[in-house]
């Protein structure tokens, strides 16, 4: 029998509204998610449907208009912006989709970087190994303009797993992809998914990729439909 995986984070009746002038913008109202140790969940649904909106509250980078967050145990609206930050940083690991790559520093270095923000020594043989699991081991001392697009896509991943992260977070990770690099994307998540136990969230528009997770959340207009 298998234990029931640790909840790492969960959103209970999740609204995100916006004002603008008189109107109201409903981009996410009700939701419920639970993202559990090693787990995939794939949030899908049309452009405009609340996918990056769910995204950045989940990564704590946005606060609910109301509903109940909690992320690591700890209920965010209870944490300070001090606090907010070490949960971040500590807990949580983001691919953004334009990478967001500091173009002065090798790849190495990119990948080093979070440690550096953490105050962790950043070991050369780990920086290593992590660009080994992404591909891109004889990659080390490039610049991000001497990379593909997907191979950016691929520091932009090292980056996060440098940290590891008990959950890993990407919006449309495997977007600006072709679909043979977009599985290969998504293998390596899976991988750190499989072998660390690693919470895996993340948007697609690719039902293949979507089929693979675990759990498949549904948006269209802000609330859940499947
Ligand atoms: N800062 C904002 N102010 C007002 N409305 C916003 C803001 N950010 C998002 N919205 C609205 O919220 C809704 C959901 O947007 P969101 O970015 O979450 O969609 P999405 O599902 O990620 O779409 P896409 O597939 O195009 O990335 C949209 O109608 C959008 O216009
Ligand atoms: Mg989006």
């Amino acid at each position: 029998m298998t234990m029931a995986q640790e909840i790492l984070i969960s959103g209970r009746n999740l609204r995100r509204h916006y004002r603008r002038g008189s109107e109201t913008v409903r981009a996410l109202d009700g939701v419920d998610v639970d993202v559990r140790a090693g787990e995939a969940v794939c949030i899908l649904g049309p452009s405009g449907s609340g996918k990056t909106t769910l995204i950045n509250l989940l990564s704590a980078l946005d606060a609910p208009t109301s509903g109940e967050l909690t992320i690591g145990g700890r209920r965010v609206d209870e944490l300070s912006e001090h606090e907010l930050v070490r949960v971040r940083r500590g807990m949580l690991g983001y691919v953004f989709q334009q990478f967001h790559l500091i173009p002065t520093l090798t790849v190495a270095e990119n990948v080093a970087l979070p440690l550096l923000f953490l105050g962790r020594k950043a070991e050369p043989a780990e920086i290593a190994r992590v660009l080994e699991a992404v591909g891109l081991a004889d990659r080390a001392r490039h610049l991000p303009r001497e990379l593909s697009g997907g191979q950016m896509q691929r520091v932009a991943i090292g980056r996060a797993l440098a940290v590891k992260p008990r959950v890993l977070i990407a919006d449309e990770p495997t977007g600006n992809l072709d679909s043979h690099t977009g599985e290969a994307i998504f293998d390596l998540f899976r991988n750190a998914v499989r072998a660390d136990g690693v919470a895996l969230v993340l948007t697609t528009h690719n039902l293949a990729l979507a089929a693979r997770c675990d759990h498949r959340l549904a948006l269209a207009d802000g609330k859940l439909v499947g």
